[in-house]
């Protein structure tokens, strides 16, 4: 997780009100794993390629990527989020109130219900990074569907590596035969993987 990701937004001005109302209750938390702003950026860019789709975010904190997302929505389009820990999910549901984005409650399988998805964010729970599987996308996706998988340090070698090991997170998204994938940085020390699910 980029532990400077909530610190990196002192002195941006300018955000779209839902982020920096997000931001506001991260700070106040001390949550220091907001997106940072430049994966903030991309997410709006990709929400509104997709039209009136169907956006999904797994571990929403306080729901500062999902703010980026709703920035850059369709109105037709549908958003939800899911937090396991209960104090940032209702903090996030507070942050939504008035608007159809739903955060839920839980763990990050729960959202599977809202699928299957059009743009899909992995921000907590399915990346693969842990002890966990990566979720398996012909269950959560429609064809054409868009993953998106952040935090992580910019591919200088073939094949990744982490901490001396091969990076099987990244290779699983990267040459997964039913992806088209690709890995762009948001920030000098940090890269996102964008993966279109082909059916
Ligand atoms: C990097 S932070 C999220 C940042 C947030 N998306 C943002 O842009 O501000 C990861 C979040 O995932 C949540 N999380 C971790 N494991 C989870 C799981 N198994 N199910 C649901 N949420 C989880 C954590 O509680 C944490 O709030």
């Amino acid at each position: 997780m980029t532990e400077q990701g909530t610190a990196a937004y002192a002195g941006i001005e300018g955000l779209p009100p839902l982020v920096g109302s997000a931001l506001g209750r991260a700070r106040e938390a001390g949550f220091a794993y907001c997106c940072l702003p430049g994966q903030g950026e991309l997410l709006r860019l990709l929400a509104g390629g997709i039209g009136p789709g169907n956006i999904g975010e797994t571990g929403t904190g306080y729901g500062v990527g999902l703010a980026w997302l709703a920035g850059g929505a369709h109105p037709g389009a549908r958003l939800t989020g899911v937090e396991r820990e209960p104090v940032r999910a209702a903090a996030a549901r507070e942050v939504f109130q008035g608007t159809d984005i739903s955060v839920r409650t839980g763990d990050w399988r729960l959202l599977r219900a809202s699928g299957p998805f059009d743009l899909l964010v992995l921000d907590g729970g399915g990346q693969g990074k842990g002890e966990e599987p990566p979720l398996d996308p012909a269950d959560w996706m429609n064809p054409g569907g868009v993953l998106v998988i952040d935090d992580f340090t910019p591919l200088t070698s073939w094949p990744p590596s982490h901490a001396g090991r091969p990076d099987t997170a990244r290779l699983y998204w990267l040459e997964h035969p039913r992806l088209c994938a690709t890995q762009i940085p948001v920030a000098r020390d940090s890269a996102t993987i964008l993966a279109t699910y082909t059916g």
